[in-house]
This record gives structure tokens, C-alpha cells and sequence, in this order.
């Protein structure tokens, strides 16, 4: 825009501001013409429409945008990557699962891929009571396209292939099993969904962090294994907590004593119907899984350990299963064993048989590892440790956002999992306990809020849980813990199991198009992670250059570096899933690192 023209548009609106009110159609008129003359502005924002103040709107490629069903024209971005794989005119045989099929010359791929989108139809809402009524198999967008953007590679056998989405009877999803056989009431019935339909699309909306803008791109959450995003209710339930329930809780006998004690009572009770609890007094509160686990070591291991004793862990475990364990053994003289995984990442249960014996008094072991992504065969673990007279503890940060986990089923004597990985505000989590081993446990800390009595000579301690609870707990985190659980439960964990397998599967394959990605964690059974080396790039790099097209994965050792090591590595890049992620969010993270392995991404 010119100096004049500005001079010009200023001038005007002086002169309509002097003596009277500002005209708005006039400010408005001015505003669109400043606003069409300024360089690559194509669509003035209309004045009248529009607050004064707008947050930047997501770009209008985006696929994640609102609606983007209702853009058919949107250039895909990977449509350069595609014009790479194919010769024009010439097809090429492709070979998926062990299904060979002749595709897409680059025309037809290209077709394909700028067909108008649909969204996904809506499913329908899950009886409670009855069979499960979704389709086997829930139709991903895109999945065919990106079928036709995969090259000729060798084939990489896909854990999932050929496993239908229905369990097996003999298959060890038994988090899926109530799926097809819910009980007719109880928690299982009440688990079993609320939510109309799983529409991923509907889900985003409830997830303000997701309309960010990073590096100018939208934001592709894909460090869910390091922490999960809020929904607007958990958010809204801490404000609310503040503004009319905020006082200590248990100590006073006024009104928002008894709001603050209802709720968070309230939210114990919570996590006590998520784990299928028998009670929730077998809950305490504690800041996190790191927390419950050096709860458990410093309780009942300084109690209950002693020289020679033996603790067996598994190589999968986070340093926070590891550390406490160690440093336990290395006071009381005891020994810590490892049960080994095979090159998939999956326990060698022989070799867990073998560690185990009459001096093994604990056992402690992931339902699902952080790196990998492997679901342990629990149950089985469980049963194969009391067998020989041993405790168990699971370590459920991983897992509890993406299965059912149900304590009773389990049969393990305490489970633990972090509020911040299930939607909920950092610094909460809970353990579970069974009750009779929680009240014979010694509290760790003492203080205000456990005790029934102190004298100077002598103190009396409550029962669990608030025999755990020393001092002032995050009570607003834990209201927050309970808004979480409840969203869970609206959308559904069966649903979200289900439709997180899917998404996984479709990730598992992208991620095998590219040419020297080595996927680390092939287990048959997965939960969620999908932890990568690519050939010639550090780990760093790739996370870098993720970064800057707005894609956040974690780079690094994932605080579980022996098992990093059982496959020769320091680090890996860990994209991680969670239910609000959709198969363009894969894509995006696809045609990213085909642009880095291809030395065409910036650093
Ligand atoms: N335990 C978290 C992770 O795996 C921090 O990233």
C-alpha cells in the first residue's frame, strides 16, 4: 500500500471521527481496504462480523480444521512425496500383509488422495446390554490413500495383521473382552460408554490445546506417553474447585470444608470404579506413579524385605520401577532380578518362570512399557508370582488411557497410574491397594490428616487410605483426576481401546514406508507408542525437524534406558497416541519424516 493511500485512509477516518461518533460502516469500509492492501491478505476480515480481536485461525489446508470434510479441493501436502514414489503412466506392485496389489500410477494416487474427504460416518452408540454394535473394522480416513503412497519396500510384518477386531476367545485382550459380552449392570455395564459415537472430530473440540499454533503449523500432539492434553471440563472443573468449593478438607466444619471433602472424596471413589475397585478405600491419593511405587517400597518393602530376599522386576520398566527397587535391595542386602524381553519387546515368560521361587517376595512389572508400547501379559504374571507366594505391584501409567483395567480381574495387590497420562491435572495419581495389606502397611510420612491420636510418647494412625495421606494433599488435582475419569468414561475406554488400535495399526504401517525407519517394539500386543530409529538422523534431529512443522514427539532415552539398551540404542523418537489423535495427524507425521529421510527438511 502506498504512503498516499494510507495518508488518504487515515485522513478519512480522522474527518468522520471530528465532531461526531465514528461511522461504523465507514470504519468498517476503511478497515477492509487497509486490510485488502496489506501484502498476501486475500479475504478481509469483516468488521462487523468479527470481534476487534481474533485468535489466529488454523490454516485452511489444515485437515484437522472444523469441517474439513465440507473443503474437497485441499492440496495434500504430501503430494510432492507421492510424485517421488510413482512413474507416470506406470504401475507398480505393492505388497501389504502379505497382499500383493497392483496400485496407483501417480494420476490415480493422486486422484485418490484429492477425491473429496468424508468424514468417517457416525457410529452408533454401544448398548449397554447387548452385543457390541460397531462394524468389525471402523473405517480410517485416508487409509486407503495412504495405502497407495506406500513404496515397494520389503514387506515388514505388521503385529496386527490379519487379527480381528473382536477378540478371540483365547486372545489376551481381555481388556476388550467385556466389549462383546458387558455384564447387564455393575461397573462394567456403567464403563461400557456413554458417548453417542466415537467422532474423533467431536473429541478434538473438547481439547483447547489442539487449536495451537506452533511454528505457525497446527499442533500435532504425539507425546501422549509423556503427558496427555486437558479436556475443557477437567479445566473447567479445577476453575470451578477454586472459585466455589476451595478450602482444606476433613478439618473444619464449615460449608466449603464439606464442598472441598465431598469432592475430593468423590473423585477417590472415581478412581476406585476406573480400576473396578472393590472399594474405595483401597485408594490413596499420591502425587503420581513415581510416588505410589516409592510408597510401596518404602512402606511395605522396608517392612517386608529383607537380606536374600529377591525382587524381580522386567527389562521393560521406567527407571521409576527400576530405582526404588534397587535402592531398596541395596539397603536390605536383597537381590533385584530382571525378567528378559525377545527382540519384539514382549517378556520371555520362561525366563520370568525361572527367576521365579520361594525367596522371590515381590514382583513388580508395566502393563504397558513406556518405550515400547508392549502389553505385558498381566494376568498371567500375576497368577505365575502368587503362585510362589509373591506380592505384585503394576506400574499402569501406560496403560490406564488406553484399556480397561479392572484390579480385581488383575488380582495384583496394588496397581499405580498417573493422573497427567488420563487427561487429568500433573501431580495427582492414585494407588491402589488391597485393603488388608494397605492397613497393615506403615504409613511412610507422617504429619497432620493420618493420625488418630498423638501424644509425645505415642501416635495412633487412621486406616488407608488417609494413613498415606500425611499433610494437605492436591486436593483441586485430584476433583480434576475425577473430571477426567468422567470424560473417560463418556467417550468409553472400549472405544477408545478400539479405535486407538486402529489408529496404531495404520500408524504401524506408514511409519514401515519409509525407507531405513527401524520400528523398536514389535510386540504382538501394543498399547499406543511407536518408538523409531531413522537410519542417518539422531534421534534429536528427527525431533527437531518434527517440531518445526508443529509435531511434538518425545526424543530421548524415555526415563527407560536398560531396554533402550537390550535393542543397542541411547534413544529413540517416541511418537505416542491418544484418542484425540486422527489418521491425518499420522500422515502429517509420515510426510514429515519421508521429507527428512529424503534430506529435505530443515534442522
Ligand atoms: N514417563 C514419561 C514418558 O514416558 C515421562 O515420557
Amino acid at each position: 500500500m502506498s504512503t498516499n493511500n494510507l495518508d488518504r485512509l487515515a485522513g478519512e477516518g480522522l474527518q468522520a471521527a471530528s465532531g461526531h461518533l465514528p461511522d461504523v460502516e465507514l470504519l468498517t469500509r476503511l478497515a477492509n481496504e487497509f486490510f485488502s492492501a496489506l501484502p498476501n491478505t486475500s479475504a478481509p476480515p469483516s468488521m462487523a462480523a468479527a470481534p476487534a480481536l481474533e485468535i489466529p485461525a488454523f490454516p485452511a489446508d489444515h485437515p484437522n480444521v472444523e469441517n474439513s470434510a465440507a473443503q474437497p479441493d485441499i492440496p495434500l501436502r504430501f503430494e510432492s512425496e507421492l510424485n517421488a514414489l510413482f512413474v507416470p503412466g506406470k504401475d507398480i506392485p505393492l505388497s501389504l500383509s502379505g497382499v500383493t496389489n497392483t496400485v496407483a500410477n501417480t494420476s490415480s494416487a493422486l486422484a485418490a488422495i484429492t477425491a473429496p474427504r468424508q468424514t468417517p460416518a457416525l457410529l452408533p452408540f454401544p448398548s449397554t446390554a447387548g452385543v457390541f454394535p460397531y462394524p468389525s473394522t471402523i473405517p480410517l480416513p485416508f487409509e486407503d490413500e495412504l495405502r497407495t503412497l506406500l513404496p515397494p519396500v520389503q514387506e515388514v510384518p505388521l503385529p496386527y495383521a490379519g487379527l480381528p477386531v473382536a477378540p478371540n476367545p483365547g486372545s489376551s485382550f481381555y481388556f476388550l473382552d467385556s466389549v462383546t459380552s458387558p455384564a447387564a449392570d455393575g461397573p462394567v455395564a456403567e464403563f461400557a460408554s456413554a458417548h453417542p459415537a466415537f467422532d474423533v472430530n467431536a473429541i478434538r473440540r473438547d481439547f483447547p490445546i489442539l487449536k495451537e499454533l506452533v511454528n505457525g503449523r497446527p499442533l500435532i500432539w504425539l507425546d501422549n506417553a509423556a503427558t496427555t492434553q486437558k479436556p475443557q471440563s477437567v479445566i473447567d472443573r479445577l476453575s470451578y474447585f477454586y472459585q466455589h468449593e476451595n478450602s482444606n478438607i476433613h478439618r473444619a466444619a464449615h460449608e466449603l470444608a464439606a464442598r472441598a471433602t465431598d469432592a475430593y472424596e468423590e473423585a477417590r471413589k472415581k478412581a476406585g470404579r476406573f480400576l473396578n475397585a472393590p472399594s474405595a478405600d483401597e485408594i490413596v491419593f499420591v502425587r503420581g506413579t513415581t510416588e505410589g511405587i516409592n510408597l510401596v517400597a518404602q512402606s511395605w518393602g522396608r517392612q517386608h524385605i529383607s537380606a536374600g530376599d529377591e525382587i524381580v522386576i522386567s527389562w521393560l520398566e521406567h527407571h521409576a520401577n527400576i530405582v526404588p527397587w534397587q535402592q531398596l535391595c541395596n539397603e536390605k542386602g536383597a537381590i533385584l532380578r530382571v525378567a528378559p524381553v525377545d527382540d519384539q519387546g514382549q517378556i520371555l515368560l520362561d525366563e520370568y518362570q525361572k527367576l521365579l521361587n520361594s525367596h522371590t517376595k515381590l514382583v513388580a512389572f508395566s502393563q504397558v512399557s513406556n518405550a515400547l508400547g508392549t502389553i505385558t501379559p498381566a494376568q498371567e504374571m500375576i497368577a505365575m508370582a502368587h503362585r510362589v507366594g509373591a506380592r505384585v505391584l503394576v506400574d499402569g501409567a501406560q496403560s490406564v488411557s488406553h484399556m480397561r483395567v479392572d484390579v480385581q480381574q488383575l488380582d495384583c495387590d496394588w496397581f499405580v497410574f498417573s493422573g497427567h497420562k488420563v487427561f487429568a491435572p500433573t501431580g495427582i495419581g492414585a494407588l491402589f491397594g488391597k485393603a488388608d495389606l494397605l492397613n497393615a502397611m506403615q504409613p511412610w510420612q507422617g504429619g497432620g490428616n493420618m493420625i488418630q491420636d498423638v501424644t509425645f510418647e505415642k501416635t495412633t494412625f487412621h486406616a488407608a487410605p488417609a494413613r498415606f495421606e500425611a499433610g494437605t494433599g492436591n486436593i483441586a488435582d485430584a476433583v480434576g483426576l475425577g473430571a477426567a475419569i468422567d470424560y473417560v468414561q463418556r467417550i468409553g475406554i472400549d472405544n477408545i481401546s478400539r479405535y486407538e488400535h486402529q489408529l496404531l495399526v495404520y500408524a504401524t504401517r506408514g511409519l514401515s514406508s519409509i525407507p531405513g525407519l527401524r520400528l523398536i517394539g514389535t510386540a504382538a500386543e501394543k498399547a499406543g507408542v511407536l518408538s523409531f530409529v531413522l537410519q542417518g538422523f539422531s534421534s534429536e534431529e528427527v525431533g527437531t525437524a518434527l517440531n518445526r512443522e508443529g509435531i511434538a514427539v518425545r526424543a530421548g532415552h524415555h526415563c527407560a534406558q536398560p531396554i533402550l539398551r537390550r535393542f543397542g540404542l541411547e534413544t529413540t523418537v517416541r511418537p505416542s497416541l491418544a484418542f484425540y489423535n486422527t489418521c491425518a495427524d499420522v500422515d502429517f507425521l509420515i510426510a514429515a519424516l519421508h521429507r527428512i529421510q529424503g534430506g529435505r527438511a530443515s534442522f
